[in-house]
């Protein structure tokens, strides 16, 4: 990959205040890039954009919560109106849920996680895509494995990742010899805090880390697998070796690899 892939690419990133959109915010700055910042959090936001700037790149914060489609609208047109186009967006903001489906007494976390996770990468990108059209530029959807498989739980976060997925897949079909290209990222475990920031069925944060997120992939790595895959419009990651051995053996004998998914996210 050449250092000078995204300099002066005007990248969109949502979910920039924290985790992997953090990291990858860093990374681009230091290659030269022009970064639209969005997250809810604006102080995050801010000192995400401070650090860009030290790094050499270009970030402007947009404070944006993607579940609503007017905010999602005014992401792109802010960044149009500060940098005149778009090359790269990054749809990356996202949360989970630790909790069964029986045990859950209202089901408005199910309706958020969906809203958030799934509708919030489809507004970005529709506002987006005109922008993107015009650059031969690139979207970007972080999955998760769990948009592959199933979990032991039905907690949403799977079903979210699953649509959020498959609406890339398909656009990517959709924009076949148009020049833009779709790569969709399906990161394991990634250690960034996440399953700490959670929600329990009684809709708070779980507050603590869980077993699987001890000792996973570092961000680091995953933003460095991220950024190589963005820059070669690579179709898609799906992190991990045992990521990649489970989604065949989920398809040549998914009684065995459901057994193991309960053991391995129950
Ligand atoms: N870490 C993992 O193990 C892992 C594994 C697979 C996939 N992923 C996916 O990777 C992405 C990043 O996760 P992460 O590990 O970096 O988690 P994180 O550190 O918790 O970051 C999540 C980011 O999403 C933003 N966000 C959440 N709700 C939002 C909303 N309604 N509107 C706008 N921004 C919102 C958060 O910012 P604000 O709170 O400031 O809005 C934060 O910047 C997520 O989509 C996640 O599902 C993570």
């Amino acid at each position: 990959m050449k250092k000078q892939t995204f300099l002066e690419n005007v990248i969109i990133i949502t979910g920039a205040s924290s985790g992997i959109g953090r990291h990858l915010a860093l990374r681009f700055a230091e290659q030269g890039a022009w970064l639209a910042l969005a997250a809810r959090n604006a102080e995050q936001l801010e000192e995400v954009s401070k650090q860009c700037q030290q790094r050499g790149g270009k970030a402007i914060i947009i404070p944006t919560d993607v579940a609503e489609q007017s905010q999602c609208k005014n992401l792109i047109e802010r960044t149009i109106e500060k940098y005149g186009r778009i090359d790269t967006l990054i749809n990356n903001a996202g949360f989970g849920i630790a909790s069964r489906f029986d045990e859950l007494h209202d089901l408005k976390i199910f309706e958020q996680i969906i809203q958030v996770n799934f509708f919030g990468s489809v507004y970005c990108t529709h506002y987006a895509l005109p922008y993107i059209k015009e650059t031969n530029g690139r979207l970007v959807g972080i999955s998760s494995l769990r948009g592959k498989f199933p979990s032991a739980t039905a907690d949403g976060y799977g079903a979210s990742k699953h649509a959020m997925a498959e609406f890339f897949e398909s656009l990517r079909n959709e924009l076949f010899n148009t020049g833009v290209s779709v790569t969709i990222i399906y990161p394991a475990w990634v250690s960034t805090g996440i399953s700490s920031r959670n929600f329990r069925a009684d809709g708070t944060p779980t507050g603590e880390i869980s077993i699987h997120e001890k000792g996973a992939m570092s961000v680091e790595t995953c933003t460095q697998l991220i950024i190589k895959a963005v820059a070669t419009r690579k179709r898609e990651v799906i992190m991990t070796l045992e990521g990649k051995l489970g989604l065949w053996l989920y398809l040549i004998a998914p009684k065995i690899a459901n057994q193991i998914l309960r053991k391995k996210t129950g």
